[in-house]
């Protein structure tokens, strides 16, 4: 049994509704899409990029160097929309089964309506700054296709609250980042103020299912995590940004998973969603080694 206290479902959800009513934005309208990009600003840290201080990074110029985190902007932006519209589906299909009258229900569509905006925020987000929306690799993507079908319960939950915290994880460090280009940083300001509310609402759904969960229900939902978990890391940076710097997209690939920087940037990244995680019953021996292998786990 999960050692952690959750409030009153209902409490919860009143309580995120009146939040999401006084604090929500519109990208459409909150962000001046026509403000120019500021040279020689970079797109996402420069020791975040996947490649910082392999053989591969010293070899670019200072001008390549932004120009991947450009590319890497866009391929973690536009994975980010990926996982927002998995989750959507997960969600509509957690509603379709719902009491309509509960707040619960009515904040589970709240939450659809925020990720409709956000998506949209990194389409255009994307687009504005001239690269391709990378998206999954294509066997990730397929594999989607079948997710929201399959995923039920704690891992469920668990699945949206890794792509969440992860992303949140690197998309706070760079909102204050001066450094960083600023239309990526009220990007970034504007979802880390809404996933703060579908944060809360995930874990809270993890901890009471998890609650209902046997021994062999619990080893499922173990693994069925961590292959999430797996694949949302793998697929942060698409192996093709690497041919906006001429770098073979296989060695960009290879450099940068070998790369103990990169591995710190996931590890780090994961930190917070994985001690909760832990405490939720969802880490264990199936699929210890997925959780290994995308770095957020240690020997
Ligand atoms: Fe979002
Ligand atoms: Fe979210």
């Amino acid at each position: 049994m999960s050692r952690m206290q959750v409030n009153d479902r209902e409490k919860t959800a009143d309580r995120l509704l009146k939040s999401s009513a006084k604090n929500s934005y519109d990208p459409e309208v909150d962000i001046d899409w026509d403000a120019p990009l500021e040279a020689g600003k970079a797109f996402i840290p420069l020791h975040r990029s996947s490649l910082y201080g392999t053989e591969l990074w010293e070899r670019l110029t200072d001008e390549q160097r932004i120009e991947l985190t450009k590319h890497e902007f866009a391929s973690i932006a536009s994975n980010g929309l990926w996982f927002e519209v998995l989750l959507m589906q997960m969600l509509l299909k957690e509603y379709y089964d719902a009491d309509p009258r509960t707040g619960h229900a009515q904040y589970a569509l709240t939450e659809i309506a925020d990720e409709c905006r956000h998506s949209t925020m990194f389409g255009k987000a994307v687009a504005r700054v001239g690269a391709p929306a990378y998206g999954p690799v294509p066997l990730l993507k397929s594999g989607g296709r079948i997710l929201p079908a399959t995923l039920r319960g704690p891992s469920a939950y668990a699945s949206i609250l890794i792509a969440e915290e992860i992303l949140d994880r690197i998309q706070r460090d760079q909102m204050w980042d001066e450094n960083v280009q600023p239309l990526v940083r009220m990007v970034n300001r504007i979802h880390v103020l809404e996933e703060a509310r579908h944060v809360t609402f995930a874990r809270e759904e993890v901890v009471r299912r998890m609650a209902d969960c046997g021994k062999a229900e619990r080893a499922y939902h173990q693994f069925a995590t961590a292959a999430v978990g797996y694949a949302i890391c793998y697929s942060l940076i698409n192996p093709h940004v690497y041919k906006a710097v001429g770098i073979r997209p296989r060695d960009g690939f290879e450099a940068a998973w070998q790369n103990p920087n990169w591995q710190n940037t996931l590890h780090w990244a994961g930190e917070k969603i994985m001690s909760f995680l832990d405490d939720a019953g969802l880490i264990g021996k199936p699929g210890e080694w997925l959780w290994k292998k995308a770095c957020l786990l240690r020997d």
